[in-house]
């Protein structure tokens, strides 16, 4: 029988510090996530410095709390995993030197890994993988339709040409006087109303599976203010429902219309706006009608979190990819 493989994962790319540990790339052994949100809510949104803080303050703490929950020890680790970008780089570096130095000290291997990377491998905690997929990647950060032909294989097939969903869903919640993030709280409020206004939905060129949400949330805006001039009281429920109709039927009709042209044998939905219950039933329905399988990870495995990290390192690992002890952090940085 072959030995298991375990590995820590490392996440501190945005406002979570996570590790967890993952055994033989599919299995949650532990997964901790400290959630910084509290603190950045009253500035209505992440501020660099302050997560960076929150990060040195809870590495230590979080890791420990990994392993006391796994109950495995650091012999055991067969490799370490960290997401190497992108992201805030003064949030990633407080992980990726958490992670070389635990390399170091304890003499293992390090693997860098891809933010993204590390969503789509969120849906491998629940189901295997079966190629061609499609992932679509829709967070705060990211918008984005990857076509994954193996392991560890990923073209970006399309991408946001301005904000991204998840920014989109923050600043019109903003608008609308809900906390950050504002994700959570337009989904619920949508739920209440009616999609009584019709905005724009940006299809871009014949055949492009590239995405613009900045259209959507200037009309919002405009919307909004043009009702408070006239005072002409719009209720915030349609208007909630209104933005993410919009949202989630451009969302869904390219994520289907780019998974029959590459006639892909599963469909993956990752990253926090997958949270989404508007996005998750419209894509359930179109996707049991194009008879092509659908997952979306559960709630805890949309948001960030290290089990993902550790998912996608284990099969960098696998296929021996390294990362060297002069492993960077880097804002921006291409899916590989
Ligand atoms: O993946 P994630 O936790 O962090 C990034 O890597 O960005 O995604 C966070 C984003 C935020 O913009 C948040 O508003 C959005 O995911 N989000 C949602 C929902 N829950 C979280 N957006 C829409 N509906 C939700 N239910
Ligand atoms: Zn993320």
């Amino acid at each position: 029988m072959e030995k298991d493989v375990y590995i820590l994962g490392i996440e501190t790319s945005c406002d979570e510090t996570a590790a967890a540990i993952v055994k033989n790339g599919t299995e949650i052994v532990s997964n901790v996530v400290a959630s910084q949100i509290e603190s950045h809510r009253r500035f209505g949104g992440v501020v660099p410095e302050i997560a960076s803080r929150h990060h040195v303050e809870q590495m230590t703490i979080v890791l420990e709390q990994a392993f006391a929950e796994a109950e495995v020890t650091w012999e055991s680790i067969d490799a370490i995993a960290v997401t190497e970008g992108p992201g805030l780089v003064g949030a990633l570096l407080v992980g990726v030197n958490a992670a070389k130095g635990a390399a170091f000290a304890k003499q293992k291997p390090l693997v860098g890994v891809h933010h993204i990377a590390g969503h789509i491998y969120a849906n491998r905690l629940e189901q295997e993988f079966e190629f061609p997929l499609l992932a679509l990647i829709v967070s705060g950060g990211h918008t984005e339709l990857v076509l994954m032909r193996d392991h560890g294989n990923y073209e970006l097939i399309g991408e946001t040409r301005d904000d991204a969903a998840g920014e989109a869903y923050d600043k019109v919640a903003r608008m609308l006087d809900l906390p950050y993030p504002g994700g959570p709280g337009i989904d619920r409020l949508a739920a209440e109303g009616e999609e009584s206004i019709t905005f724009p939905r940006a299809w871009l060129d014949e055949g492009s599976y590239d995405f613009s949400f900045s259209g959507l949330k200037s009309s919002v805006i405009n919307t909004i203010h043009n009702g408070k001039q006239r005072g002409d009281e719009l209720k915030a429920a349609d208007i909630a429902a209104s933005f993410q109709a919009s949202v989630v039927d451009v969302l869904t009709a390219k994520t289907v219309k780019a998974a029959k042209a590459h006639n892909v044998k599963q469909v993956i939905v990752a990253g926090g706006v997958a949270a989404n219950k508007g996005l998750r039933t419209a894509m359930e329905e179109q996707f049991a009608r194009a008879e092509i399988p659908l997952l979306i990870p559960p709630l805890q495995l949309c948001t960030d979190n290290a089990a993902m990290i550790a998912a996608a390192g284990a099969v960098a690992y696998e296929q021996e990819k390294r990362s060297e002890l002069d492993l960077n952090a880097h804002a921006s940085l291409e899916l590989h």
